[in-house]
């Protein structure tokens, strides 16, 4: 199939995708975190063809995403008072929400589960979408097993021809999926994203206790599957004095860390919003070694960041 090209800035564009999510297709587009592979949550053959393009395992659910906040009681069973606390102080933005799903939703959604994530992206192209198209789901537009992607060419060089179209609309500003959170009845940070245990204890009163992500938990099916591991070997180090070392015995790796200083002219800034796509130039490239400086402290910070590369740099 022919993948239609189409712009986010202009409405009749945005008219067209949300047209064609209307008539079971599969469209990509752009959020604030990174770029989705939509198709009409409520119809099961869209649903279905969203797997096969992206090669998903069948047991993996998707994020139903909203452009309003009434789309909800479509989608949502019981929307108890922490989910109301929630919403009201992050969407839109990037927070997925993990609350009980209505009967009539297609299995393809929820895998099955009794439970959907839903979340209300914080990017003008999106929300103008879908708040024409209705609630759509959307996982990351990438195949899976890829990093996911955070510029219109990474859709393309993964999806082109096996989707219908793509909205174009830039670069991702956070460049990392959204943190995904289980309300209730215990709240648990299933996937860490940019919006941290902390942020969400300050704005909402909420006390997240449980905040294990392990890869046994069966909680977010996820989680489990192997995630993306580029062609390089990562070195990855908490250590300056390591950091040090791996220098001197990688000489021609990238080498990335989230303390840039002047000493080194050829260190590139880890941090959420170009790491997925430096992961990409460095396949694209043929780099044999990539070394990354990532102290502790700044890990406790930026836990999501802390994830995505403690991910790709295991085997
Ligand atoms: O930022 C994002 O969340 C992006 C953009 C496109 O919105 N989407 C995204 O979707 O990252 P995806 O499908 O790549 O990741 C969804 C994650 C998976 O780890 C999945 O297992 C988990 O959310 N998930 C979805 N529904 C769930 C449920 N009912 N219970 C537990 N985990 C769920
Ligand atoms: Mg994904």
């Amino acid at each position: 199939m022919d993948t239609m090209t189409l712009d986010g800035n202009k409405e009749e564009d945005i008219n067209t995708a949300a047209l064609m999510l209307k008539q079971g297709k599969l469209i990509a587009f752009p959020t604030e975190t990174v770029y989705g592979l939509g198709a009409d949550i409520f119809n099961s053959q869209a649903l279905k063809s969203i797997f096969l393009a992206k090669g998903r395992p069948a047991d993996n659910p998707l994020i139903a995403h909203i452009g309003s906040l009434e789309d909800i009681d479509l989608i949502v069973s019981h929307f108890s008072d922490n989910a109301r606390k929630l919403a009201e102080a992050f969407f839109p933005g990037p927070l997925t929400l993990i609350l009980p799903v209505i009967n009539s939703i297609p299995k393809q959604a929820t895998a099955n589960l009794d439970t959907i994530g839903i979340r209300m992206p914080n990017h003008p192209i999106a929300l103008a979408l879908l708040k024409k198209s209705g609630p759509v789901c959307a996982p990351s537009a990438n195949i899976s097993g890829k990093p996911s992607p955070t510029k219109a060419i990474h859709v393309l060089q993964d999806l082109d021809g096996k989707i219908d179209g793509i909205l174009e609309g830039g670069s991702c500003e956070i460049g990392i999926e959204s943190t995904v959170l289980l309300v209730d009845p215990i709240p648990t940070i299933l996937r860490p994203g940019i919006i941290t245990a902390e942020m969400i204890a300050e704005k909402t009163g909420i006390q997240i206790v449980n905040n294990e992500v392990s890869l046994n938990n069966p909680l977010s099916p996820g989680i489990k599957y192997r995630h993306y591991a580029p062609k390089a070997t990562i070195h990855l180090t908490s250590s300056s004095e390591e950091f040090l070392h791996l220098l001197d015995r990688f000489p021609q790796s990238l080498k990335l860390s989230t303390h840039i200083t002047t000493q080194f002219s050829e260190l590139i800034p880890l941090k959420e919003s170009t790491f997925y796509d430096v992961l990409r130039s460095a396949d694209a490239g043929n780099i044999s070694d990539i070394i990354i400086l990532f102290p502790h402290a700044d890990r406790i910070k930026s836990p999501g960041l802390a994830n995505r590369v403690e991910k790709a740099s295991s085997t």
